[in-house]
């Protein structure tokens, strides 16, 4: 138990930092292709409706345990449990998050680095560098050992700097940097002949779908793996959170603000793509589906940027500028879970703690990158489909089934007296005790038989 714990500074900066966690490739490229995939706005519409009804309850019981416990998810979920077997099976649990955040940043850092590479490469071609440009954008071992590496690096930059210095800090400069290049290149496509073709495909419901067991496990996944649940970031960051601040508040912003980002970005790759069409490239696979998974970011669009001639160059930049602050906001925060837990845990220094896991992710990421094939996809299932929704029924379980009632409402009235007259205060706690975990279970057994 060394050094004294963190803090925001501000309301603001738990926003940012919290909504930067929940903003990235997730938003910027899952939901739009997982929006094309699957029958678009029936998807979005949807999503929507998870995000709220399903992912925002859970999103509010990581808050309310970390800012209670004011500790990393091992020790928090020992904290509120009472009686040695669940004190173990918090514990268990709580491994079980950290493990899982160090693995998706190991598989994440290595996408990130192609992000990287990717921003690199308009330089590159305007100095007629021809061969960088095409190592930078050719999928090689090499490539992707050194730009994940270099990707870990910034990330762990920014987390040995601590929570106010280096988390608050960059998610107030990275955050609005990156809605700002979003907002310019939606209104610059929205422009391009095409993009009214994408924009339909996006928006307009094909109600059929709606039903479709394939759209609600893809949306539900994509709702937790958004909003960041289920390993602990979404804990840890409530856990730097003043105890005068309204939780049920914050945690609906952070909500409201991952939809509508992800939103925007359906705004911008979807006419994008119709855009890239109309310029002669093909954006259907063999099967007759859109083009979705890494072929859309690394080939579909940077034709598009090529076949824009001059002004390609920095479209581009702009967009994989975008893609690689998003990644990097999402990356802080996954590197803070096991950091914090072996800073509070094992009593180093933030710095050493914060180095030494880095370390790791890179032998993780690099391993992954080496066995490509056989070990990237397995990674992403295991993770984020199967891991996330678990870890987030469990968390909705400790909240309230372990801990106990009162201690649980006392904080989630604390800052906000007034929360009880609210909604939230009538609906919460029953809703995440008996429907949430129910609901997670059902999606989640449907995911696995499909
Ligand atoms: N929410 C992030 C995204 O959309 C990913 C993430 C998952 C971040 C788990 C932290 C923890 O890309």
């Amino acid at each position: 138990m060394s050094s004294p714990r963190g803090q925001f500074s501000s309301k603001t900066g738990f926003i940012l930092a919290a909504s930067g966690s929940a903003v990235g490739l997730g938003n910027i490229w899952g939901f739009p292709t997982n929006a094309a995939e699957n029958g678009g706005g029936a998807f979005v519409l949807i999503y929507f409706v998870l995000a709220f009804c399903l992912a925002y309850p859970a999103l509010m019981a990581e808050l309310i345990i970390g800012r209670h416990t004011k500790s990393n998810m091992v020790s928090a979920l020992q904290k509120i449990s009472t009686g040695a077997i669940a004190k173990n099976i918090g514990k268990l649990t709580g491994f079980y998050g950290v493990i899982i955040a160090t693995l998706i940043l190991s598989f994440y850092s290595i996408v990130a680095g192609w992000m990287l590479a990717f921003l690199l490469e308009p330089l590159s071609t305007v100095t007629g560098l021809s061969d960088v440009s095409i190592w930078l954008t050719e999928f090689g071992n090499t490539r992707n050992i050194i730009f994940s590496a270099v990707f870990i690096i910034l990330t762990t930059t920014v987390i040995s700097a601590g929570v106010e210095h280096g988390i608050e800090k960059w998610s107030c400069r990275l955050m609005p940097s990156m809605l700002l290049l979003m907002a310019c290149l939606i209104v610059y496509v929205m422009f391009q002949d095409g993009a009214i073709e994408g924009l339909k495909v996006y928006l307009l419901p094909d109600f059929r779908q709606i039903g479709d067991p394939q759209l609600i496990a893809s949306a539900m996944g994509q709702a937790f793996f958004s909003l960041s649940l289920g390993v602990g970031t979404m804990l840890i960051y409530g856990s730097y959170l003043s105890p005068d601040e309204n939780l049920p508040a914050m945690g609906a912003i952070v909500t409201i603000v991952d939809s509508s980002i992800a939103f925007l970005a359906g705004l911008l790759v979807l006419p994008a793509l119709f855009v890239a069409q109309q310029q002669g490239v093909t954006i259907y696979n063999e099967a007759g589906n859109l083009i979705a998974g890494p072929d859309l970011i690394f080939q579909t669009l940077p034709t598009l940027f090529h076949s824009m001639g001059a002004i390609g160059i920095p479209i581009a930049l702009v967009f994989f500028c975008l893609m690689t602050i998003a990644a990097l906001t999402s990356s802080i925060s996954m590197l803070e879970v096991p950091v914090s837990y072996t800073i509070e845990n094992h009593g180093t220094s933030r710095h050493t703690a914060a180095w030494l896991i880095g370390v790791v992710v890179f032998v993780l990421s690099s391993l992954i990158a080496l066995n490509f094939d056989r070990l990237f996809s397995v990674v992403v299932t295991l993770t984020t489909e199967y891991s996330q929704p678990l870890l987030g029924l469990m968390l909705c379980i400790f909240a309230t089934w372990v801990w106990h009632r009162d201690k649980m409402l006392a904080e989630i009235r604390s800052g906000h007296p007034q929360v009880e007259q609210s909604l939230f205060w009538k609906i919460w706690p029953g809703y995440v005790r008996f429907c949430c975990p129910v609901l997670i279970l059902l999606m989640f057994v449907q995911n696995i038989l499909n």
